[in-house]
């Protein structure tokens, strides 16, 4: 086994030479050299072994190469992110075979590139590559289908939502119950996948756009409620008050400039009372309706009394709301990016935002939310796929490489792991992207 472990920190020296020293400066020849002699070792029976990668882990054949060394975690992520599955060493493995594996693993990695071919191009026949390429097809295939299926029911939740709005509009009194049962299915994908599930909150329709607002709405009042820890039945319910906090407008015709008008003044309080008529449903629902445009300094609607104080969901629908506004593309197409949806709520927060919530908002979310949509600082361009622990550096999706070529097989990388930066937001229109397809 240390002589398993003493190859791969010698190929991790030799790789880490081949970017440091020019070939004829004395440290590369030695880490060269130490590769070639761990490598006889490990071949002296004549046999030569296979390195390969399972899960994320280094084996040696069947045998789990157990070590703290960073040089074993470093290899095998190189290795996956090369989509490289094994690497099979022949005895006649000799140093220019060690110097084209190093400089080979170097590269960075990118849909277009292949190992096999690149050492194959520098002669190399000691080394034989087996490629994840297979895994990575089951994968996309996987995504696409899970992609499909939370389409379908987003598209089942705006069909409830409509008769909901259908249902108040002629007898003011909803039954909720499919609605509920929707949220429900929303919630449990969002525990499992939440960077799915926030890539479809930037889903808009024109002609049903209050019906994406709300289940929009809906979604980023979740992604804070489980940022918050809220416990299943508080997330349920405050699910359910963020799908229908607008629901007072449902009465209105909002194609008519002055019905909207009309409905923007009086749907708080039209929406509460629906909403208390129903006995079954928490409190907490009626009270957001009410509450959801009411600023924290005083301002907002309706008029209360200076010492009013609103439930913390009516708060966290009035973040949800507000981002959602902010960065949704209206007719006129005027929305901000996400990013700077997110430096407009930062300003807003202490005034009518709540500070606590909003700081726990952008936390969930992250300064670079999923769905936007970055260009990095070798120019290519990736779709913001999932948070880290680092606000600045998210996983991204690259969608077009350094030369804006769009790249066919999509490529995840880790910005906590990756040398690029983010250089800036684009706006996704401009490469006429749609962001949902992506994620
Ligand atoms: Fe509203
Ligand atoms: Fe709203």
């Amino acid at each position: 086994m240390s002589a398993l472990v003493d190859l791969v920190t010698s190929l991790s020296t030799a790789r880490r030479a081949a970017q440091l020293y020019p070939p004829v400066h004395p440290s590369y020849r030695e880490a060269m050299d130490t590769m070639v002699a761990t490598v006889a070792s490990c071949t002296a029976d004549g046999t030569g072994f296979v390195l390969n990668i399972h899960e994320g882990r280094l084996y040696a054949g069947s045998q789990v190469i157990s070590s703290d060394a960073p040089a074993v975690a470093s290899l095998a992520k190189s290795m996956e992110s090369h989509r490289v599955e094994s690497l099979a060493f022949d005895p006649a493995f000799a140093a220019p075979d060690a110097l084209a594996l190093a400089e080979v693993l170097n590269l960075r990695a990118s849909a277009s590139l292949s190992i096999e071919e690149e050492l194959a191009a520098r002669g190399v026949t000691a080394i034989a590559v087996g490629v994840l390429a297979d895994d990575d097809h089951a994968q996309r295939a996987e995504r696409e289908e899970r992609r499909e299926q939370d389409r379908a029911l987003y598209r089942q939740l705006v069909a409830a939502l409509r008769v909901v709005q259908r249902d108040v509009a002629a007898t003011g009194s909803p039954n909720l119950d499919q609605a509920e049962q929707m949220v429900g299915g929303i919630m449990s994908r969002l525990l499992e996948d939440d960077a799915a599930i926030l890539g479809m909150a930037s889903l808009n329709a024109h002609s049903e756009g209050a019906l994406f607002h709300s289940i929009n709405v809906m979604i980023y009042a979740l992604t804070l409620g489980l940022g918050l820890g809220l416990s299943e039945d508080g997330l349920t319910c405050l699910g359910i008050a963020a799908l229908l906090h607008d629901v007072g407008k449902s009465a209105f015709d909002l194609d008519d400039p002055e019905q909207a008008q009309a409905a923007e003044a009086l749907h708080p309080k039209l929406g509460a009372e629906v909403l208390a008529r129903l006995e079954d449903e928490d409190p907490a629902t009626m009270l957001v309706a009410f509450e959801h445009h009411m600023g924290m300094d005083g301002s907002g609607w309706p008029d209360r009394a200076p010492d009013y104080i609103t439930h913390p969901y009516s708060r966290m629908v009035a973040i949800a709301n507000r981002y959602e506004n902010l960065t949704k593309r209206g007719d006129t197409g005027s929305a901000l990016t996400p990013d700077r949806g997110i430096q407009q709520l930062i300003r807003e927060a202490g005034r009518t935002l709540d500070p606590t919530l909003t700081r726990l908002f952008i936390k969930s979310l992250g300064v670079f939310p999923v769905g936007c949509v970055v260009r990095l600082s070798d120019q290519s361009v990736g779709v913001v796929c999932a948070t880290t622990a680092e606000l600045l550096a998210p996983r991204a999706r690259l969608l077009f490489d350094e030369h804006g070529t769009e790249l066919e097989d999509p490529v995840d990388i880790d910005l906590t792991e990756d040398p690029r930066t983010i250089l800036e937001v684009v706006d996704p229109e401009a490469l006429d992207l749609l962001v949902a397809d992506h994620l």
